[in-house]
């Protein structure tokens, strides 16, 4: 008899299971999809496909024997524990007012974003209000990571440190109240022989930290690259066992980051924390409209402000749309921060619906900061500053577009303009155009609003 094999690999297609790793399922022939798992160790009565998935719920409830009892739910007992500041005001704000004991947190971005950096400060934070924490590397020895902690300013002396990727390892020690996994690729378990980041290992690493978190009431924040194409064994496996899940990013050049939330079981997603990497790690920033409004040339051409809406927040961010004659052959249509596919629909409503021709311009577009547009309420600026740079006609610096472009020239309005406006006035913008429909009945003081009905009507206000 031979011994039998603790672990299976998992067809992610189709179900299957096999005992061994092959680059193709033999059941639903799709190549790749073979994760390895650890084997279920009572049979389930449905067997094959249900199984592991029956696996990996019945161990986050009652493994170990106790036989769970439904209760009533109004004779649960317990409070909501109180969150817990961190102090780092973004942080706080983006996980939804501070963190909840006992959840798990994804923190995922590329490398060099400054993961390590934003955990290594939160640790300081955590451990100096009281909360024994625990800092496990699997990327840099402890020595490194205290040569990052000396630059910071919170002083992260008193925070546990650990140079270790066996996960059996980790969370069997000294019962911290806050632990900190930097990063889940570097992690595995002795149950599974895959390698460490491989989906198997990422997978079930991530789902015994959750688990660990739960029973303990631990907080657990782990960290997870993703490369540029978005990662194989990256965040993206883990986001749907975790909590929360927040992103990190940036560009390279800039040295503001965007901390946003995708995902938040505890509280809004989409809200978006804006910081500072500094020579003393990141600092945050209170009032990122200004941030990005920061370097504004004020009588250029080509430049229109927008205010969007980030989760529960408003931002105001420039957008700058260059348009210059094209040498020979299809002109260029290059676009940063903004759907290429939304450009080529807006470059032909202004041609049509607003006489400018863009078939023999190149054209520019960059959304100022590394921000993603991706709210249509933005599109009216995009136009807006397009067509300053065909006319090559400023706009005067303290007017704000808000407005979404439909396919005949009609701008349309745009959700909470309310809010938008309030952010637009603190700015000190004095003009908004916007559809005339969307303008709300309580205006903010100092700003006043224009409605306009469509493009051809706003470019004759702006341009004649
Ligand atoms: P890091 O946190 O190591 O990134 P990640 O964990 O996401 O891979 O951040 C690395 C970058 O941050 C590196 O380029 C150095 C820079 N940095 C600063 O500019 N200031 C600082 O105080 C620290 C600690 C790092
Ligand atoms: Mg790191």
């Amino acid at each position: 008899m031979t011994p039998k094999a603790r672990t299976i690999y998992r067809c992610t297609s189709c179900g299957a299971d096999h005992p061994r790793w092959a680059g193709r399922c033999d059941v639903c022939g799709e190549w790749n999809t073979l994760v390895e798992e650890p084997v279920a160790r009572t049979p389930s009565p449905g067997g094959g496909k249900g199984a592991a998935r029956r696996l990996a719920g019945a161990r986050s409830l009652g493994e170990g024997g106790q036989v769970a009892t439904p209760l009533k739910l109004g004779s649960v007992v317990g409070a909501a524990e109180p969150r817990w500041k961190t102090g780092l005001a973004e942080f706080d704000f983006v996980l939804g007012g501070g963190i909840v004991p006992g959840s798990m947190v994804l923190v995922g971005g590329e490398p060099g974003i400054g993961k390590s950096t934003i955990l290594l400060q939160v640790a300081a934070k955590l451990q100096s209000a009281g909360h024994r924490t625990l800092y496990v590397s699997g990327e840099e020895s402890p020595l490194q990571v205290k040569l990052r902690a000396e630059r910071l300013e919170d002083d992260a002396g008193d925070v546990l440190i650990l140079g270790e990727t066996l996960l059996e390892t980790m969370i069997a020690k000294l019962e911290p109240a806050v632990l900190i996994v930097d990063s889940i690729q570097t992690v595995f378990t002795g149950d599974l022989e895959s390698a460490p980041g491989s989906v198997g290992q990422v997978r079930e690493c991530a789902a015994r930290l959750m688990r660990f978190a739960k029973e303990t009431g631990t907080t657990v924040f782990v960290v997870g690259h993703v490369t540029r194409e978005g990662g194989i064994a990256g965040p993206k496996t883990l986001e749907h066992i975790v909590d929360t899940v927040l992103y990190f990013e940036g560009e390279g050049t800039l040295d503001h980051r965007i901390l946003r939330a995708i995902k938040n079981r505890f509280g809004s997603i989409d809200e978006i924390g804006v910081f500072r990497m500094t020579a003393n790690g990141l600092d945050p920033v209170q009032n990122p409209s200004e941030l990005f409004l920061g370097d504004r040339l004020n009588h250029a051409s080509g430049s229109a402000v927008t205010a969007l809406l980030e989760g529960t927040r408003p931002v105001l961010i420039e957008i700058q749309g260059l348009a210059a004659k094209s040498g020979f052959g299809i002109p260029q249509r290059v676009s940063t921060g903004y759907d290429s596919r939304r450009l080529a629909l807006l470059l032909a409503v202004l041609d049509k619906r607003a006489g400018l021709s863009f078939s023999q311009l190149d054209v520019f577009l960059n959304v100022v900061g590394g921000v993603r547009l991706q709210e249509p309420a933005g599109d009216l600026a995009v136009a807006t500053a397009l067509a300053s740079s065909v006319y090559d006609r400023a706009i005067a610096p303290s007017s704000v577009f808000l407005g979404e472009v439909g396919l005949g020239g009609e701008i349309r309005p745009v959700s909470q303009s309310e809010r938008r406006l309030g952010e637009a006035a603190k700015m000190g913008m004095t003009t908004a155009y916007m559809s005339e429909r969307g303008i709300p009945s309580r205006l903010p003081k100092g700003i006043r609003p224009t409605g306009v009905r469509t493009i051809g009507d706003l470019f004759s206000k702006l341009f004649s």
